[in-house]
């Protein structure tokens, strides 16, 4: 009987220390890890927050160092931005007006005859050609363009519009595009190519058709102008 009960106290003893041993590290753990455990959560969020802010205040920063956008737009609403504008029936004009775009780095905008002109159209010395006919009824020469206005028009504040001579004046498909465009506050300025006569007055007569714009003198260049040359003329205009 006496080893029973000591059998039986030696394990209560036993039960009471094991559970002792458990609930000790238990109750650090939970008690403390319960009082550590929110603690270092809010930590864990309030690190967390802190890299929101963070990452706010980077792209805040990023916003800050993006400046040059609004200064692109207000260059935009300057105007800022040039436009080549050619007719061009044998592509002698055409190249001129690719080295303009180059050199100002600029765009080019190609007027372009729905009925476009034959090598038979283009005939001078054939009484009845189609350039011969339009020249002699100045009343037929509504050349219809397959666009006649530009896209984003109002950010161009410099417009180079470009032709041949015909008959020492500019090629009469470029009127539609004056006509149908609006060019104040722009600075124009003409370019022509021909195979011997000047711009002579062919720059005047499209500012006095256009109403509007400040109207450069302009510049005629020969069939085979270079780019070198062409490059020239531009750097002199002060109009990059
Ligand atoms: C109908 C017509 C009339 C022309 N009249 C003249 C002129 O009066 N003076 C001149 O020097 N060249 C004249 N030319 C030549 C063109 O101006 C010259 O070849 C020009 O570079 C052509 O440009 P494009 O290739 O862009 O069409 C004429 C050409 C054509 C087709």
């Amino acid at each position: 009987m006496k080893k029973m009960i000591g059998m039986l106290l030696s394990m209560i003893l036993i039960f009471s220390l094991a559970a002792c041993g458990n609930n000790a590290p238990a109750g650090k753990s939970e008690s403390g890890d319960a009082e550590t455990l929110p603690t270092s959560q809010e930590e864990i969020l309030s690190e967390s927050n802190q890299k929101t802010l963070e990452q706010e205040d980077v792209s805040g920063e990023q916003a800050t160092d993006e400046t040059p956008v609004p200064s692109e737009e207000s260059a935009e609403a300057e105007g800022g931005k040039t436009l080549v504008v050619y007719f061009s029936a044998t592509g002698n004009t055409k190249d001129v007006a690719g080295y303009i775009a180059e050199a100002t780095e600029g765009d080019i905008f190609e007027l372009v005859p729905v009925d476009p002109y034959t090598d038979d159209d283009l005939d001078y010395n054939d009484d009845n050609s189609r350039v011969v006919y339009e020249h002699e009824h100045p009343d037929d020469r509504n050349i219809e363009l397959e666009q006649v206005t530009v896209d984003n028009w109002s950010e161009y504040d410099k417009v180079f519009i470009g032709y041949p001579i015909w008959w020492h004046a500019a090629a009469w498909p470029v009127d539609t595009f004056i006509k149908a465009n609006d060019f104040t506050d722009k600075t124009v300025i003409p370019f022509c190519t021909s195979a011997s006569s000047g711009l002579e007055d062919s720059g005047e007569l499209l500012a006095e058709m256009a109403g509007t714009g400040k109207w450069l003198e302009g510049q005629r260049f020969s069939g085979s102008a270079s780019k070198e040359q062409v490059a020239e003329w531009v750097q002199g205009l002060d109009v990059k």
